[in-house]
């Protein structure tokens, strides 16, 4: 019998406008966190360091903000707000069925809280919209992706104002109702769970004494599930086709012994990740995080209402992005050395069993295949791997060729555990690879931490053509969309 994923599935790629659109002064767009983010240098890589992982306050936005000097390629991103068309017809070479991309919020509401939307901003997306209709492939849009308006950072310290809830339900409303017909798959919140972890990007929350403030954060994140469920009310409502999705940076963390301590602090950690889904999924908090505000001393603030509002509305479906897995070790285990890189929440403790990529990401395929079925096991709602991908150098040959073999390897092997996850019973809607033209990082804000299957001219300091280049793995992709991957499963 021959191997392949089943019909329908939704092969693509994906984006969001923060790291790829640029024109982030054009077209009557406001200020966006992420226009703010200055390249890392090459040492900083492994520690994430710049604006992702550290506290933002208002001394340095305002620096970045009147900053003339310095590099902040999120600014210009790989310039699809001028060469959309290119980079569709792209994506339609190599057979996409659907792509995933972000609206920015701040080129449909500049500051975040007008009353009428910027008609110059809806008509770029209905562009883009058109185009990929043009060619069959279905959009998939995320609503907020690292991005917020500055002026609703600057007017009302971002997500920890409640009010910010009516300004993006406001916002997500304008897009159901002007794209209508256009776009039925939506997301909310790109990773709603780095919210509870950074804060600025997502949440605009400034810390001024330099200290993540995790009340805060949380509080932030309260007010974003409010937001997500009344979008999804209103997106069944404004159109009963539309399917309303959560999205997670899944962090697989896997104990580092079979010490019982170990196994708990798995565990603890898999709550601190999941917690995320459970309340978007389940539609309500789930029970073991009463200990962690209870010791952390936080105490959310509920509005009448919230508990049901969160009840009503839960997600159509799940999506993730899934890089890496981690190791952990409960502290009473772990040697001084280990005690000093444990503040490193994402990247965790080396496994001996995987290599790392040049950022210090542990590729593990297999634990694509162990998430997928942890998360259908926990929720039985249809999941979507929203984005993977490798993030390497590459380099552009005189000929104009790139050969990225690592990165087919990469992608190979985990759509190889896909497969044997929906063998294992997964109902999975779709893959859409990271990156898949390549754009600017969003921890580090290099471009030259590639991912994608197009190559794009241009350096961490927006110098090139930007001119698009077919990778090898361009190829290869094409020919694993047009055999149902059939291609590599049967080898
Ligand atoms: C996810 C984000 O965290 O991972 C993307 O949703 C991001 O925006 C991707 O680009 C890869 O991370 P990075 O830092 O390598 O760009």
């Amino acid at each position: 019998m021959t191997k392949q994923f089943p019909e329908g599935f939704l092969w693509g790629g994906a984006t969001a406008a923060n790291q790829f659109e640029g024109g982030f002064d054009e077209g009557g767009r406001g200020f966006a966190t992420s226009d703010t983010a200055r390249a890392v240098k090459p040492e900083e890589r492994k520690t994430m360091g710049g604006e992702f992982s550290s506290p933002m306050t208002l001394e340095r936005l305002t620096f970045a903000m009147e900053d003339k000097e310095g590099s902040y390629p999120k600014r210009w991103g790989s310039d699809f707000y001028h060469r959309y068309k290119e980079d569709i017809a792209l994506m339609a070479e190599m057979g996409f069925k659907t792509y995933r991309m972000s609206i920015a919020w701040s080129r449909i509401f500049p500051n975040g809280d007008e009353i009428e939307p910027n008609e110059e901003g809806l008509a770029f997306y209905d562009k883009v919209f058109d185009e990929l209709n043009k060619y069959g492939i279905e959009p998939l849009v995320t609503l907020s992706h690292y991005e917020f308006p500055i002026g609703l950072v600057l007017k009302y310290g971002g997500w920890k104002n409640r009010k910010v809830i009516d300004f993006f339900v406001r916002y997500a409303k304008t897009c159901f109702k002007h794209y209508k017909g256009k776009v039925k798959y939506w997301l909310t919140f790109n990773e709603i769970n780095i919210l509870g972890m950074t804060g600025y990007l997502s949440g605009g929350l400034l810390f001024e004494d330099g200290k993540l403030h995790l009340d805060e954060m949380y509080q932030a994140v309260h007010h974003q599930f409010i937001a997500s469920a009344l979008a999804t009310k209103a997106a069944h409502e404004i159109d009963s086709e539309n399917k309303v999705g959560m999205m997670l940076a899944r962090m697989e963390a896997y104990p580092a012994t079979c010490h019982p301590d170990d196994i708990m602090n798995a565990i603890q950690k898999d709550q601190s990740n999941l917690f995320y889904s459970d309340v978007q999924v389940r539609g309500e908090y789930p029970r073991y995080m009463n200990r962690f505000f209870k010791e952390n001393q936080i105490e959310l603030v509920f509005e009448p209402g919230d508990e049901a509002i969160l009840k009503q509305y839960p997600v159509d479906f799940m999506s993730f992005s899934y890089y890496m897995s981690s190791v952990t070790r409960h502290p009473n285990n772990q040697t001084p050395e280990q005690k000093a890189t444990a503040g490193n929440l994402i990247l965790g403790e080396a496994n001996p069993y995987l290599e790392a990529s040049d950022w210090g990401w542990q590729i593990d395929p297999v634990g694509l295949r162990v998430t997928l079925n942890k998360l259908y096991d926990r929720y039985q709602i249809p999941l979507f791997v929203v984005e993977n991908g490798l993030g390497a150098l590459d380099k552009l040959e005189e000929d104009g060729s790139i050969h990225d073999n690592y990165r087919i390897d990469y992608l190979d092997k985990h759509i190889r555990q896909m497969y044997e996850a929906i063998e294992d019973g997964v109902e999975l809607m779709g893959y859409t690879m990271w990156g898949c033209i390549d754009l600017v990082s969003a921890s580090t804000s290099e471009m030259s931490k590639r991912y994608g299957f197009v190559y794009v001219d241009a350096d961490d300091r927006g110098q090139g053509t930007f001119d698009r280049y077919r990778k090898d793995s361009f190829y290869w992709y094409t020919d694993v969309i047009a055999s149902q991957a059939a291609n590599i499963l049967n080898n």
